[in-house]
């Protein structure tokens, strides 16, 4: 049989500059890559569940007492995608008599997506409680103000990071790809599902590498194969600015990285990058940030809280809806309350 011909697309480039870690898809597709009609759908059934958003109400409202009777709570979504996460939180907020203490602001990236939340009407009930920002989280503009929670559903995993391997010197080498297709390929809109991707380890020279990757290497520690989501970091260290006192950031994502070889899901034209949670949270605590990190068999939650006395203020609620929930009771929720 005749050796396939193939065209070079991308020649060998480190991971995390590679197409892989293009935000464009996100940018130019808006609402529609999320729906089940799609054909590569990206999938938000479960994160973007109302059994999800109404655990995070409890903490919010528990968290309520912290603050002065007439504190409006401003919330700050990140990378809201189809809006479908804020919409919950809006309607869990309702049901727990929380609604008229609450602001959302729904922002991303992606100016289209905001504009398809404003189009299909997703939170036309909620008029008066939210309002939309175009906001790329890895430039924060000087005046945003500051937020009450600030929440990254399935934001992390759309960040560039690279895979790493330490070596017995303690030196590293990082992932870089190749990737080629069929020179008879057929044009498509997905042209990353039909692409041939290898990978190779080369030597990791932190002193040629960004800024960003220089100012976080720190906090790598000595496992053998780790995903560096230096991304990640700076987004929800920057983030983490913009809290009030009482404030904490929530992230809900995959759950951990295979390997460093199975490091992305591909869904459309866009990879979701899986996530080294212990390197962020460690360098979360290196500011002085308090972590709660909960996972079940379908997805994993973090908190960032600014001051650690919230924590243990709010121990008994967080101890309710994150740890004493079963792996069950989440995925039962999520089938009671569909996602529409
Ligand atoms: C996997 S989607 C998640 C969407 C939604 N939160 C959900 O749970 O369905 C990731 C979203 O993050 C947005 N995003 C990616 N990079 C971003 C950045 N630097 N700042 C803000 N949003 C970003 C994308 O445009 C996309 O809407």
């Amino acid at each position: 049989m005749a050796a396939m011909e193939l065209k070079l697309v991308q020649d060998w480039t480190d991971y995390n500059k590679s197409i892989l870690c293009s935000n464009q898809y996100y940018i130019e597709n808006g609402s529609q890559i999320y729906q089940q009609e799609h054909p590569y759908p990206i999938p938000n059934a479960l994160t973007n569940s109302l059994a999800h958003a109404a655990s995070l109400m409890e903490i919010l409202k528990a968290n309520l007492a912290n603050y002065p009777a007439d504190h409006k709570i401003t919330i700050l979504d990140i990378g809201s995608g189809q809006g479908l996460f804020a919409k919950n939180i809006l309607v869990a907020a309702r049901e727990l008599e929380i609604l008229d203490r609450i602001h959302i602001t729904v922002s991303d990236l992606s100016k289209q997506a905001l504009e398809d939340i404003q189009n299909n009407k997703v939170l036309k009930e909620f008029d008066g409680h939210y309002d939309f920002l175009e906001l790329d989280a890895l430039n924060l503009p000087t005046s945003l103000g500051q937020f009450s929670m600030i929440s990254m559903n399935y934001v992390y995993d759309a960040l560039a990071m690279l895979p790493l391997k330490r070596n017995a010197d303690a030196s590293f080498e990082k992932m870089q790809v190749r990737l080629q297709e069929a020179l008879d390929q057929v044009p498509s809109p997905y042209p990353l599902q039909q692409m041939i991707m290898e990978r190779r380890w080369q030597n990791y020279d932190i002193k040629a590498a960004s800024d960003l990757e220089q100012k976080y290497f720190k906090y790598l520690d000595g496992t053998e194969e780790q995903l560096f989501n230096y991304e990640a970091i700076d987004m929800t260290k920057n983030l983490s600015k913009l809290l009030d006192d009482q404030g904490f950031i929530f992230v809900a994502e995959m759950l951990e990285a295979r390997s460093a070889d199975l490091c992305f899901d591909l869904y459309g034209n866009c990879c979701a990058h899986e996530t080294n949670e212990l390197l962020i949270i460690r360098a979360m605590e290196a500011q002085g940030m308090e972590a709660l990190l909960a996972k079940d068999s379908q997805l994993m939650r973090i908190f960032f809280f600014k001051n650690p006395k919230t924590k243990s203020r709010l121990k008994s609620v967080l101890y309710q809806e994150f740890n004493e929930t079963t792996r069950t009771d989440k995925l039962l929720e999520s089938i009671q309350y569909p996602t529409q």
